[in-house]
């Protein structure tokens, strides 16, 4: 997206909300209240477009499994498999003796990445699985 010059409009806000914004800026660092407020926006707009099924999103499913399960390791294997354009890299780390942790990075449709991540979280034995939504970047300037 091209990148326009900044725009200034001004917000009315309750005083109190106001002084939790100025907490929040200094607590994260942030350099003034518009960067802040231009994070949530942009958190936000990652979140709507996730919730859009044909928007393009980007995400990572991340997988803590027994490897000793028998067949989990084979179902996750499958569901992969199945899916290889939108799982675009794949991360895995033995935790200890039994558990694996599995990070995998998506890109697609919205409603084919959440329908991946489901299907993956789902496989029996899974002791937590979650997606991570982000976007791609196309949408943001910066
Ligand atoms: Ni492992």
């Amino acid at each position: 997206m091209k990148k326009l010059a900044a725009r200034r409009f001004s917000i009315s806000m309750d005083a109190e909300l106001v002084g939790q914004l100025d907490d929040l800026v200094q607590d994260k660092g942030y350099a003034n209240r518009s960067q802040a407020v231009a994070d949530m926006v942009r958190d936000h707009l990652v979140e709507h477009h996730a919730e859009v099924g044909a928007h393009e999103i980007a995400g990572t499913v991340t997988l803590v499994y027994d490897h000793h399960k028998p067949d989990l390791q084979a179902a996750l294997t499958d569901v992969q498999h199945d899916h290889q354009e939108l799982i675009i890299a794949t991360l895995h780390v033995h935790l200890d003796h039994h558990n694996c942790l599995e990070v995998l990075a998506l890109r697609g449709r919205a409603d084919q990445v959440k329908q991946v991540a489901n299907q993956l979280t789902a496989v029996k034995g899974v002791k937590h699985g979650k997606l991570t939504v982000t976007t791609t970047g196309k949408e943001f300037a910066h």
